[in-house]
């Protein structure tokens, strides 16, 4: 049975791919949602459509790898709706390239978003979580991270990271928490557009094109993880086309 109580769900870069798809689809079954991105237009654009569609949706100009803005972002849906079931750490970025290009700023970019990102929701859901004893730890991880390929090593590295905290939060966090890791492997959006690497960006791109999924097929999966009813903690979920080696 799943649990179709109206939820109130906080998505870090929900102004594209697999974030807007998520916010879209629980729009649809009710939940209430604060979306966050670093650019203010478009993650108001996207907002201003789910409205449209009669949804209850705060948009906030987000950047993941800044504590206080990640802080603000995280309590402004308890301020606005009273409560958080669900913390969604989706934003993401992955700048691969060669690790003999020594590309150091992207590096330290990837682990800024990619893992103090998730780490710095944590530390915003978690005291709120716990005095309402319910809550749920999204984690959008990456199959990048459970088979490595070449120019993959720091981005992989964030996620796998990410994987092992989100673990550890499910051991300490006790009956009343729950965390999900949700691995994609290549799914249709704009995750190569950060790609400086011209060559590599577009062999991504074509793989993406020929076998990447549809965010909404990522959605799906977060949603039901989100749903389920309160005692029921859906650890991990690899999700991935079917002709992804
Ligand atoms: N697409 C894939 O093949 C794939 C596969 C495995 C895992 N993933 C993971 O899925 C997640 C979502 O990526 P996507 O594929 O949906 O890519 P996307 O379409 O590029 O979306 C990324 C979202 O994150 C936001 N974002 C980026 N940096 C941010 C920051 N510092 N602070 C706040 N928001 C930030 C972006 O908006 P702004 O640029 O305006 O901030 C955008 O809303 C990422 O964690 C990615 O690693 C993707």
């Amino acid at each position: 049975m799943m649990d179709t109580t109206p939820k109130v769900v906080a998505i870090t870069g929900g102004s594209s791919g697999i974030g807007l798809a998520t916010a879209k689809l629980l729009a649809k079954s009710g939940a209430k949602l604060v979306i966050g991105a670093r650019r203010a237009d478009k993650i108001e654009a996207a907002a201003e459509d789910m409205r449209a569609e009669g949804a209850d949706v705060i948009a906030c100009t987000l950047d993941v790898a800044d504590r206080a803005s990640v802080s603000a972002f995280v309590t402004s849906a308890e301020d606005q709706f009273g409560q958080l079931d669900a913390l969604v750490n989706n934003a993401g970025i992955a700048p691969i390239s060669d690790l003999d290009h020594l590309n150091v700023a992207e590096w330290d970019a990837m682990i800024d978003v990619n893992l103090r990102g998730p780490l710095y929701g944590i530390a915003a859901a978690l005291p709120i979580f716990r005095q309402q004893k319910r809550g749920h730890f999204v984690n959008v991880v990456s199959t990048a991270g459970l088979v490595l390929a070449p120019k993959m090593a720091v981005y992989a590295a964030t996620k796998n990271a990410l994987r092992t905290i989100g673990e550890g939060l499910r051991l300490e966090s006790g009956p009343d928490l729950r965390v999900t890791n949700v691995s994609p492997g290549f799914v249709q959006t704009d995750f190569a557009s950060s790609i400086t690497d011209q060559a590599m960006r577009g062999a991504i791109e074509k793989r993406m094109g020929e076998i990447g999924l549809s965010p909404d097929a990522i959605a799906q999966a977060i949603a039901f993880a989100i749903n389920q009813p309160s005692d029921v903690e859906v650890g991990d979920i690899v999700i991935r086309s079917a002709a992804q080696s």
